[in-house]
């Protein structure tokens, strides 16, 4: 059992464990949720409110911020960023600095199995679909398809999800 906190890695009282989780040094963790089995690599910062589920690798160097769910079995690859403010500022119309309340965050959805490479960005206000690929350095923009491989910027469809398998009876295995 990993200790919480070491000299190089911060995990706030208000993080919820779930069993076997693995994280690398130099993390830091405050307000989320991290399910079992899950790895999370060394230089992540995973915000308040964001939630991972159980058998995720999140790999160095990405940036998870409020507003982010993601499902089981995802893997977000090496400097993925996500975003929740769609119009961000740093001080409001009177000049004084923004506080929780004079800005709007914008929910994320990454749905299980999917895989995001390494270097996207992911826009705040979307959904990537079960067992999808985002391409490395992909800006992605616009909800992405179960199943689809996108890339580019903004990120395209480059492959549709194959046609699902099905039984005598028309049903989905
Ligand atoms: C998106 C991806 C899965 C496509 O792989 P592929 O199916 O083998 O695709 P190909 O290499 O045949 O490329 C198909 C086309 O898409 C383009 N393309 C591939 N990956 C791209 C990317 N990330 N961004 C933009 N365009 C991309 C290629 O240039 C090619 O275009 P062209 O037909 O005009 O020449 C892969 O390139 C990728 O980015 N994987 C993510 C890897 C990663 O980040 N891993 C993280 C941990 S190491």
């Amino acid at each position: 059992m990993q200790s919480r906190n070491s000299g190089r890695r911060q995990i706030a009282p208000d993080v919820r464990l779930g069993q076997n989780v693995i994280i690398r040094d130099f993390v830091n963790l405050y307000g989320c949720e991290i399910g079992d089995n899950s790895r999370i690599g060394t230089f992540v910062e995973i915000q308040k409110g964001a939630r991972i589920g159980r058998n995720c690798k999140i790999q160095s160097h990405t940036f998870i911020c409020e507003g982010v769910t993601i499902d089981d079995g995802v893997f977000i690859g090496h400097n993925v960023t996500f975003i929740n403010d769609r119009f961000p500022s740093a001080v409001r119309k009177d000049g004084q600095l923004q506080t929780d309340e004079d800005w709007v965050c914008i929910p994320t959805f990454i749905r299980s199995g999917a895989s995001i490479g390494s270097s996207a960005t992911i826009l705040c206000g979307v959904t990537i679909g079960e067992n999808a690929l985002v391409g490395a350095g992909s800006i992605v923009t616009r909800d992405v398809p179960a199943g689809a491989i996108v890339a580019g910027n903004p990120a395209r469809v480059l492959r549709a999800a194959p046609d699902p398998i099905k039984d005598k009876k028309g049903v989905i295995i």
